[in-house]
């Protein structure tokens, strides 16, 4: 853990249709087509870049989520909304879930560079393997590979895009015109991977940005996703429940980023919050309520069905979790930590199914807090500065209410403390982060050899 005593909170603003509570487009003032108007989508990013957010982030999945019937079923494609917020926002980075199971490193590399050259080197890549049996189908797939075979594929995936990302030198692009030199062949190198699942010849037809190459950022928390966060994330998207479960998870993933050779100030942990914020506690808890009084249940089962792999009908509503759903083990080759988070949660509180789906309805396990700014800003400090988190993910349960909310009134007490950015000081997502520009593998390389030599 840090020492620093200048430490500062980060703050990405996890973005979601109306909203991340399931509910949150019944609310009279929400959209319920939000996800496909662009309109909805440049009003929370120029909010969250106004309050001076690190970033924004938006989830994805190749896949319908849920029958349509009770919420959206589908997005947009994440890099193709970015590359128009792009236009439209300086500062703000830009982080866009795209999976490694479903994509090729050559063709991903690529669209990744573009968009971090269209937006001056503000965007992230969330790397998720897919945990889906429905993802599989997608792609002529007749069973989704094993959760250790996804985390393998993504291991590969991530040597050959940054392999391709270097293999541009920074010193390629020369523009002389008196000479006729465009660039620098010897700065264009070929990366000849030859591997168990790519090859590839490269170069890549995109230089390095001006951030290098997309900020590498992680979400999955199972032995593999850790192992695999601590090579590659430079920002680690977590869901805890509890302060303790919050360090656990902190206090592994540094260990092991420094097991792994790296900085542990490089590695910045994001667990997300649900923040429902009211001018008293009870008003806080009414607006909880009335998110809660409008879910459906049948779209609460069906969502917790699908993450525990089991049907909804294996669900009685006012029993507890039943022992044979507990000890299934495909869950585990799915959504490993977030089944493991829900039956954790389940058994050690003795919660019935209906309220375990009353406590996922507002962020489906995120840490959903209803309350007062001020014990808003207490939980943010305490986690913060107790070993659970170097910021968080905000996560509004309307939108663009709840980010309204957190900008008003949970920010200016954060900035009193000295905890959070009044101004941007630099146009990178990195420099967001307080993280340096990669150094050029190939070029390390060199200079290696020419030491040696
Ligand atoms: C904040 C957060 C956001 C996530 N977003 C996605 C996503 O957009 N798409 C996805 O397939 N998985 C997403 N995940 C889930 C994990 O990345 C992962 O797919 C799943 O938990 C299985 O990996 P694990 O077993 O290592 O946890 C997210 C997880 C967290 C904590």
């Amino acid at each position: 853990m840090s020492n620093r005593t200048d430490r500062r909170l980060h703050l990405n603003a996890f973005l979601m249709e109306a909203g991340h509570h399931e509910a949150a487009w019944r609310l009279p003032q929400s959209n319920p087509n939000a996800d496909f108007e662009l309109a909805h989508w440049i009003k929370l990013a120029t909010l969250a870049e106004s309050a001076k957010f690190d970033s924004l982030f938006l989830a994805d999945g190749p896949v319908t989520q849920g029958t349509g019937e009770f919420r959206s079923p589908g997005q947009l494609e994440p890099l193709t909304l970015l590359t128009a917020l792009a236009a439209v926002t300086e500062h703000i980075g830009l982080i866009a879930t795209v999976s490694t199971t479903y994509n090729d490193p050559y063709n991903l590399a690529r669209r990744l560079a573009s968009v971090d050259h269209v937006s001056g080197g503000r965007v992230g890549w969330n790397i998720v393997t897919s945990a889906t049996e429905a993802e599989a189908a997608n792609f002529g797939l007749d069973e989704r590979p094993l959760h250790a075979d996804r985390y393998e594929r993504a291991d590969e995936f991530l040597d050959v895009v940054l392999k391709l990302w270097d293999s541009w030198g920074d010193a390629a692009y020369v523009g002389d015109k008196a000479s006729g030199r465009w660039g620098d062949p010897s700065q264009i190198r070929p990366i000849d991977h030859q591997g168990k699942h790519f090859q590839v010849a490269g170069p890549l037809n995109v230089p390095r940005s001006p951030q290098a190459y997309p900020l590498l950022v992680q979400a999955g928390a199972s032995d593999a996703g850790r192992a695999f966060a601590a090579r590659y994330a430079e920002a680690i998207f977590t869901a805890s429940q509890t302060l303790e479960h919050a360090q656990e998870f902190y206090g592994d993933l540094k260990k092991r980023a420094v097991a792994a050779g790296r900085d542990a100030d490089q590695v910045i942990v994001l667990p997300g919050i649900v923040p429902i914020i009211g001018s008293t506690e009870a008003e806080a808890k009414a607006l909880a309520a009335e998110l809660d009084d409008l879910r459906i249940p049948e779209y609460g089962l069906l969502a917790l069905g699908k993450v525990l792999e089991v049907e909804p009908k294996e669900l009685p509503l006012d029993e507890q979790l039943p022992q044979h759903v507990i000890d299934r083990p495909t869950a585990r080759e799915g959504f490993k930590s977030r089944s493991e988070l829900i039956i954790e949660m389940a058994t050690s509180e003795r919660l019935t199914v209906r309220q375990v789906l009353s406590r996922l309805g507002g962020g489906r396990g995120h840490n959903v807090v209803a309350g007062t700014p001020e014990q808003i800003v207490d939980i943010l400090v305490t986690w913060f500065e107790q070993g659970a988190a170097d910021g968080f993910n905000v996560m509004g349960a309307a939108l663009p209410s709840g980010l309204e909310a957190f900008i008003e009134q949970v920010l200016p007490e954060l900035r009193a403390r000295g905890l959070f950015r009044e101004e941007y000081d630099g146009s990178t997502l990195r420099d967001h982060y307080g993280l340096p520009r990669p150094q050029n593998l190939f070029d390390a390389t060199a200079a290696r050899n020419r030491r040696s030599a």
